[in-house]
Formats: structure tokens, sequence, C-alpha cells
């Protein structure tokens, strides 16, 4: 663990101790967040960055970004209005899901909302009768690989119909400014913002002779947060990207945007949770079970595919361990957080202990239900 990310947990820790707040509950260290802008500034000076409000919508945390120069990457009506509420200007704000709805499209553009994601015709229609003269960017598809979180198939269209739809965009009265991917979320391997760009930049190409001038990339979100398993510093990240605009746009470099959610808040927080119930279902079973007062309901719906792996603590850390199934408070079997992912437990762990998942500050309390089974949407506190 790094000095600053020491630091933060024990600013965590303190906060926890002084309010012993109900859990689960997931805390934020707002200074932490400040950080990561900067230093994904410093290290991409010419990029427009746009917080990914979904990984964690806190008004605390998007006011923190706002008080600095970030910008807004938003997916709602309901986000929208949030920055809104907030002060945030409609030139800094971008509506970045290619699933809209009209009336929603229609508002940010009265709102003065100006540039807007598509993938489709359909969203293109929708875009041109709702947002006419709005500045568009297609999204293309990547595979995805590497990431831990995946965003394939969904989103995005083929290049190659990117071109076509960028230069319908233009004669239906919108202004085709550029290209935007996602190599996918928790992507710990950087080379596939390279072979995006590579890809990005034959689209430009392509556009160019259609008689289409593309201005703007935007490469997404993806950077990642630290799990259990070592991911590759953020200087490697920059560094194969700032290389791969280098080598694939040479002197015509467009416009960089670049949209992390999960890299600007994961390692900013922490979920707090508390053992319920420690069982064996067999005077033989090999392996405790292990029930939290969280789940994949309330704050661990990543854990869905056992595909985020969170680094956990408990105050027993360093004696003896064993391999635990870890599970959920709600009455449903798909409430299981861990089985396959090889987790131990120490033995010492007892009913009313404390179980905390670290860099849990992304995609927590934004992905928790709001009532499954009586239990209350998971509390955020902001440092
Ligand atoms: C359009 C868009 N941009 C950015 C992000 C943020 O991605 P990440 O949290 O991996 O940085 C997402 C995540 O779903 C997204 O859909």
């Amino acid at each position: 663990m790094t000095p600053e990310a020491a630091a933060a947990l024990a600013r965590m820790d303190r906060h926890l101790q002084d309010t012993t707040p109900a859990t689960p509950c997931v805390v934020i260290d707002l200074a932490t967040v400040r950080a990561r802008f900067a230093a994904l500034q410093a290290l991409l000076p010419d990029a427009r960055i746009l917080y990914a409000v979904k990984a964690n919508p806190a008004a605390p945390v998007i006011a923190a970004l706002a008080a600095l120069a970030c910008a807004f990457d938003l997916a709602s009506a309901g986000e929208i209005d949030r920055c809104v509420g907030l002060g945030i200007g409609a030139d800094r704000v971008c509506f970045g899901n290619t699933i809209k709805r009209e009336s929603d499209i229609a508002r940010a553009h009265a709102l003065g909302i100006d540039l807007f994601a598509f993938d489709s015709a359909g969203e293109l229609d929708k875009l041109a009768r709702a947002a006419p003269g709005a500045r568009v960017f297609c999204r293309i598809s990547v595979h995805g690989r590497g990431a831990e979180w995946p965003l394939t198939r969904k989103f995005g269209c083929a290049p190659r119909m990117a071109t076509e739809l960028l230069v319908l965009a233009r004669a239906r009265g919108l202004r085709p400014v550029g290209l935007s991917f996602h190599v996918g979320s928790q992507q710990v391997d950087p080379n596939q913002w390279a072979i995006a760009i590579g890809t990005a930049a034959e689209v430009f190409r392509a556009c160019r002779r259609g008689g289409v001038a593309l201005e703007l990339l935007n490469i997404g979100g993806g950077l990642p947060a630290q799990y259990r398993t070592p991911v590759p510093p953020l200087t490697v990240y920059t560094a194969t990207i700032l290389a791969a605009l280098h080598r694939h746009f040479g002197g015509s470099q467009p416009a960089l945007m670049v949209e992390p959610g999960r890299y600007m808040v994961g390692d900013a927080g922490m979920l707090r949770s508390q053992v319920l119930l420690i069982a064996r279902h067999g005077n033989h079973d090999d392996r405790r079970w292990v029930y939290l007062d969280a789940g994949r309901y309330n704050g661990l719906a990543e854990t869905q595919g056992e595909s985020i792996r969170y680094r956990l603590r408990t105050p027993h850390d360093g004696t003896a361990a064993e391999p635990v199934i870890l599970a959920g408070p709600t009455c449903d079997s798909t409430d299981i957080i861990y089985d396959r992912a090889g987790y131990t437990l120490p033995l010492a762990l007892a009913i009313g202990d404390s179980v905390d998942f670290l860099s849990a500050g992304a995609y927590t309390a934004s992905y928790a239900s709001v009532e499954f089974n009586g239990f209350p949407p998971l509390a955020t506190y902001c440092l």
C-alpha cells in the first residue's frame, strides 16, 4: 500500500471509530478523489477529464470534482438534474449514454447541453429531432479483452458503420465531432487503449474521405482501482495512450476526452460490513459460510460472477485463516459474494466483527437495491 493510500485508510478508520455508523456503509475520502484527478490531469495535460458520475453519484464527490477543472459524463436525466442542481454548467457535461429517452435528450438540449453520444441510426434519429445542431460522437465497439468488468456487445457499433452514421449525422443537421470507445471497466491491459486508438484513427481517415472532419476522441473509462490482483501503475496507461496517439494521429492530434469512473473513486472508498453469522451446514464441511450484512444486493453488485475481487480486512488479520464461502444477508441464494475465488478469513473471526472491503468507492452505493428484503439503500459518508 502506498503511503497516500495508508493515510487515506487511516482517515476513514478514524471516521468510523468516531461516528460508529450503522453497517453496511461506504466511506469516501474526498482528498483521494481530488488527488486522483490531479494525478491524471498531470499525466494527460491536454485531455479533458469527465468524471463518470455513475461510479459514485454522491453529491460531495461531484462537488469536490466540480471545484477543480473536472467535467462530467452523465448517463441519465437523474444525473443531469444532480449536476445542474450543484451549479455545474451545461458546457461541462456530456450526455454519454448511447440509450436515451427522447424527452430527456430534449430537456438536456434545452438546458444547453451540447455533446451527446450515439452508436445507432435509431439514436441518431432521436438526437436529430430533439437536439438539432448538437455535437455528437459515435461510440465504436472494441472487444474489451483484459477487462475484469467488460462492457462489450451491448455498446458500440462496428467501425465501418460509425463512418456511415457520422456522415448521416451531418446530413440530419447534427455536428459529427468525433468518436468514443470504452475498453472495458477495470481494464488491466493498457495495450487495449493502443489497439482501440488505432481503430479510431482508421475511422477518422474514413470519415475524412467521406467529407466529415472529426476533431474529438473520447477514450472512455476503464482505468483500474486496486483490487486483489496488482494492476500496472497509472503512468504505464498514460504513456501507452500518448504513444498510441502519436503513432496513429501524428501531427494532427484530436482533442482528447477521458471518462474515468472507477479510477477516480474506487481506491478513495471502503465498505464496512459486519459478520451476522458463521456456519457449517454439515459436520464434515471443509469450509465455513460467513454471512455479512452486505451482499450482492446492497453494495457488492460487482461480485457477480466473482468478477471484482476486493481486498478484505478484518480485526484478526495475520492470525490463522481458513477458506470460506462469503455471502450476503438476503433470502436469495444468488446473494453469494465469493465461493470460487479462494478467499480465506481468520479462524478467530466472530459474529459482530467488521469485515472491510477495501477500494470499494466505485459502483457500490450506486448499485445497491432500494429495498430488497427490506434492507435500506447503502449509506455513503464523505470525508
Ligand atoms: C460511457 C462511459 N464512460 C465512462 C465509464 C466509466 O468507466 P470506468 O468506471 O471503467 O472508468 C462508463 C462505465 O460504464 C461508461 O459507460
